[in-house]
């Protein structure tokens, strides 16, 4: 399958793991171990289809406010699944990324994070940044402290404050997909979706796989990106600018 217009990077709120598993009378958590499968889906299909970045919403700020029983559920998977996969994702080219306040972890699991980032930093196929401990707002306002502690002023342009985010260095994501059939943001990467494009689908991210991400990639490639350009000159915004020029 090829595409026209294909995303550099896809970002994706990985929502619906507790409904799935209470529509199959399953406890919460088991509906987080069946999302580790999608996620593993997910990674593999975006080697297939050369994705160059990955960013995946894997734990906000604000699902602490969760049962103890289910946050600590989570890091134990986190460090379970890292442990079990950062060697055979390097084998294949991947490099990893977390992105978020890491300090509120545990020093086990900010040691497992610490030797995956390292293993993989060298490696170009695919990047797979994993959010955790992550919101926008925070992002934001992280990236304004630092650039005023470095600079001694206050940034004058997006483009000046970009260096600053947790995304450094990254592009901003062409192609956003919710899954549960819930429509909003959540506290993602809010600087950074400011033109991405936004698919949202009814199923639940352990039922995520290889054709539903293909149908969203189908979808992208229709859309017109204008980036605030009017409809006519979206494609020869170049010609018109040199004319002017
Ligand atoms: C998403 O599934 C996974 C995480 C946020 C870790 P949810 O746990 O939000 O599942 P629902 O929304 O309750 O169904
Ligand atoms: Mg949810």
């Amino acid at each position: 399958m090829s595409f026209e217009q294909k995303p550099c990077h896809v970002a994706i709120v990985m929502d619906g793991n507790g409904r799935w598993a209470n529509s199959r009378s399953l406890k919460r958590t088991i509906g987080h171990q069946a999302g580790i499968t999608a996620v593993k889906g997910v990674v593999k299909s975006s080697l297939k289809h050369g994705i160059e970045v990955l960013s995946l919403f894997a734990f906000g700020q604000d699902n602490w406010k969760r049962s103890d029983e289910e946050t600590s559920f989570l890091m134990q998977l986190f460090y379970r699944s890292l442990e079990g996969e950062y060697k055979k994702l390097h084998a294949q080219g991947v490099r990893i990324r977390f992105i978020g306040e890491l300090s509120a972890f545990s020093d086990k699991l900010l040691g497992m994070i610490k030797e995956a980032e390292t293993l993989t930093q060298c490696n170009s196929r695919l990047t797979v940044v994993i959010a955790v401990n992550y919101s926008g707002q925070w992002d934001i306002l992280q990236a304004m402290h630092k650039y005023q502690v470095q600079q001694h002023s206050l940034p004058q342009t997006p483009g000046s404050l970009a260096p600053y985010l947790a995304t450094s260095g990254l592009p901003d994501p062409d192609l956003f997909i919710r899954t549960s059939g819930e429509q909003r943001i959540s506290n993602f990467m809010l600087w950074q979706l400011a033109y991405t494009e936004l698919y949202f689908t009814q199923v639940f991210w352990p039922d995520f796989d290889a054709n539903i991400f293909e149908v969203a990639l189908r979808w992208f490639d229709t859309r017109k990106r204008r980036f605030g350009n009017a409809k006519d000159n979206a494609n020869n915004a170049k010609t018109i600018k040199d004319e002017h020029e």
